[in-house]
């Protein structure tokens, strides 16, 4: 039988996802200065769900205060915020969905206006605008901390109506860190080997499977590869994928790339190959070699921009769920309008949000203009999540300049609300 964007689709663990289409994370940035949920998230997740997606995804949640990937996310350390956690399940559910928790640790990628020591396996440094101090390599304290970190808000996104959760371990956050030679230089059981980098991943899915039990959907987001020289590799990837399937994993969504190395946005494909690059899915081949390596369901996020291309990777037996993220900032109801076959094309801005063209592209050789860039293309989806979370239209207009401006000084703002009330 031929599968279509309708089609439902059955987890290992026995729940049933309605249709093929995923909304992947996108941190919101909505969280109040106690880093807990506020009515813009459950305005923007009821209106997500209520444009027919199988599955979404919240934005990363972080397991610990002291580290965030940004000031503005949601945390969860223990239950007192269950009732607002509650709340934003049940708005984010309101048409018969999933509603999956991401949760994540930053390591290294935490920025230096949260927490000037942030953890990492070991101490390398992101250089990236000077946004990122050197972190601190972690300790067997810190590790087993933070894998019983992963567990305990597991479990919370369970109690409070979150249908599924999934451990972020790809785009150089902690995990990721963990597993990529680059960002892990240990010598003991934590680093060396691939099965010693791959040890924290596995032990946080075997905690947190433990945690919320056999019949709660646990995913994982992991890197195709980092697409770095020396960095965690597709043949690093497919070992880890099968790995992840007999630590039992339902859903395996396939990205790539760090902040040094924007692959999962389609930016600065350097080491993308050329044959990857020539198709709109980002990661597409790298996940047919994926079912080679491992039956778990895999959703693949990255590029997907036109249904008859959605469509083929269904039909072709290449994913089991497509991966949309930037188009939801445009337009919520594009599930049901692509479902229904009334949609094309989904609303794409990425290439025009660029300053300037050429050499001030994305491959200019001015880490300054790389860096513009960067925050202004994110800070142009960040700032029409906060017009979807005040319940306004989308504003596609937005250019990059003042997307990068608005969020650098919202970025700012939140950062000192955050330790307003912290003092
Ligand atoms: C504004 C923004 C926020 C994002 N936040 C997250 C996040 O919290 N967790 C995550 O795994 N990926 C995050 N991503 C990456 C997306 O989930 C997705 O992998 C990427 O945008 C590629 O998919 P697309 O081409 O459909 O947008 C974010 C992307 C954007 C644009």
């Amino acid at each position: 039988m031929s599968l279509s964007l309708g089609s439902p689709l059955s987890l290992p663990c026995g729940a049933q996802i309605n249709n093929r289409i995923g909304k992947s994370a996108m941190t919101e940035g909505l969280a109040d200065a106690e880093d807990n949920p506020t009515p813009e998230h459950l305005r923007l997740y009821q209106r997500w769900s209520e444009g027919g997606a199988g599955l979404h995804i919240t934005g990363n949640v972080m397991i610990d205060r002291r580290y965030l990937e940004r000031a503005g996310n949601v945390v969860i350390e223990d239950d007192r915020a269950l009732q607002q956690l509650s709340d934003w399940a049940k708005a984010g559910t309101v048409g018969g969905n999933h509603l999956w928790m991401q949760i994540s640790h930053p390591g290294r990628q935490c920025p230096r206006l949260v927490n000037n020591q942030p953890l990492s396996p070991s101490s390398e440094q992101l250089k990236l605008l000077g946004s990122f101090s050197r972190p601190q390599a972690m300790n067997e304290a810190q590790i087993e901390d933070a894998i019983s970190r992963f567990a305990r808000t597991a479990e919370i996104a369970k109690t409070a109506g979150f249908t599924g959760v999934q451990l972020h371990c790809a785009h150089g956050y902690l995990i990721s860190q963990f597993l990529s030679p680059l960002t892990n230089k240990r010598n003991d059981q934590w680093g060396g080997s691939l099965e010693n980098r791959a040890r924290f991943a596995l032990r946080a899915v075997r905690a947190v499977r433990d945690a919320v039990g056999d019949s709660f959907p646990v995913g994982v987001k992991l890197n195709s590869a980092d697409f770095q020289r020396g960095g965690f590799s597709h043949e690093d990837s497919l070992q880890v994928a099968s790995w992840l399937e007999e630590a039992g994993i339902d859903l395996l969504e396939i990205s790539g790339g760090t902040y040094e190395q924007l692959s999962l946005l389609g930016m600065e494909p350097n080491e993308v190959r050329e044959s990857t690059r020539k198709r709109e899915a980002y990661f597409i081949e790298y996940a047919t070699a994926m079912r080679g390596a491992t039956k778990v369901p895999l959703m693949v996020t990255g590029g997907f921009r036109q249904r008859a291309v959605m469509e083929q990777a269904l039909s072709n037996g290449e994913v089991d769920m497509v991966g949309l993220a930037r188009p939801f900032c445009l337009d919520p109801d594009l599930p049901r309008k692509l479902i229904a076959g009334e949609l094309d094309a989904l609303p794409c801005h990425e290439h025009d949000l660029v300053l300037g063209k050429g050499w001030l592209g994305n491959n200019s050789p001015l880490e300054l203009i790389r860096g513009i860039n960067t925050f202004g293309q994110v800070g142009f989806y960040y700032w029409q999540i906060i017009r979807l979370g005040g319940g306004h239209h989308p504003q596609p207009e937005l250019g990059v300049w003042r997307s990068f401006w608005r969020h650098t000084l919202n970025d700012f703002r939140l950062n000192q609300r955050r330790k307003r009330a912290a003092s």
